[in-house]
């Protein structure tokens, strides 16, 4: 995933996967540069309180912290999407939102490896997910370590892979890791739920099965890499950042949500 003495840019919620990540990574390789990538989304209380958690570690840490602030520097926040069409689902619009500024905070950072917080339980079920629904170019990007899609991105890697969720949660109680107590307002939990109870169920009586089904989707991925047709990529005519379309998904979601703004202050 990394050099022993590379320069790696972590992305910090506040919850316990990453804060865990974080201070994990930087016990067990002191040679390493961490630098903390955190988004402050904009969902009022949440958000502030996310970024408290994660200043808090930082500090105990000495780590060096950059932080996107949505609301300052591009105008809008999360909860401006409720006015969107992503109304009902806030949570999608911005994942894409996410997936942008890791990149751009990466670059402000000076790295090329972006580490995240995903554990075994998260990268299980969305794997699941998008096996039943043949969403094959999604279940590859999820492997361990995603090489950029272009020359100038991030290398992503998922460290905590293998962690499950539980063993993240004790590692934060045990090595008094701060982290934050609340959800977010506009987590999708009647899905959430009924993915992980299948899974639940099925680990029931073989507490391997997550580490098998795993280890079964990253023996399935090399495979799939050969068959399945990567979308080309073009750079999109606004941010410049890779892109399967003219205007990326991520420039389309912030005209959208700037022009409902805009339509709101008229009003
Ligand atoms: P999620 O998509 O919320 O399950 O988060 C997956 C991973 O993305 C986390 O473990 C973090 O590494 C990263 N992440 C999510 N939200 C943020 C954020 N607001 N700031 C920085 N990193 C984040
Ligand atoms: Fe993005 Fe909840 S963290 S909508
Ligand atoms: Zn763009």
């Amino acid at each position: 995933m990394f050099e022993p003495n590379d320069r790696v840019g972590v992305a910090v919620s506040g919850g316990k996967d990453s804060m865990a990540l974080l201070h994990g990574l930087k016990q067990t390789f002191p040679a390493a540069e961490f630098v903390a990538l955190h988004i402050d989304l904009g969902i009022g209380s949440y958000s502030e309180h996310c970024r408290e958690r994660v200043k808090e570690l930082v500090e105990m840490l000495n780590v060096k912290l950059e932080v996107f602030d949505l609301q300052e520097e591009l105008g809008f926040s999360i909860e401006d999407f409720k006015d969107t069409l992503y109304g009902r689902k806030v949570c999608s619009a911005c994942g894409t939102i996410k997936r942008h500024l890791f990149e751009v905070l990466a670059e402000r950072a000076g790295t090329k490896i972006l580490a995240t917080g995903h554990n075994l339980d998260d990268v299980v079920s969305v794997m699941f997910n998008n096996f039943f629904n043949a969403n094959w170019h999604q279940l590859v990007r999820l492997k361990p370590v995603l090489e950029p899609s272009m020359p100038n991105q991030t290398f992503k890697v998922k460290p905590l892979i293998r962690a499950p969720e539980e063993e993240n949660l004790l590692y934060c109680l045990y090595s008094d890791v701060p982290f934050r107590e609340e959800n977010c307002p506009h987590a999708h939990m009647e899905r959430l739920r009924r993915n992980r109870e299948i899974l639940e169920y099925l680990s029931k009586g073989n507490p391997n099965f997550k580490y098998q089904m795993l280890r079964t989707f990253l023996k399935l991925i090399p495979i799939l890499e050969e068959h399945v047709e990567k979308p080309k990529l073009i750079k999109c005519k606004v941010c410049g950042y890779p892109s399967s379309s003219q205007i990326c998904a991520f420039c389309r979601r912030v005209e959208i949500v700037k022009k409902a703004k805009q339509r709101r202050e008229c009003r």
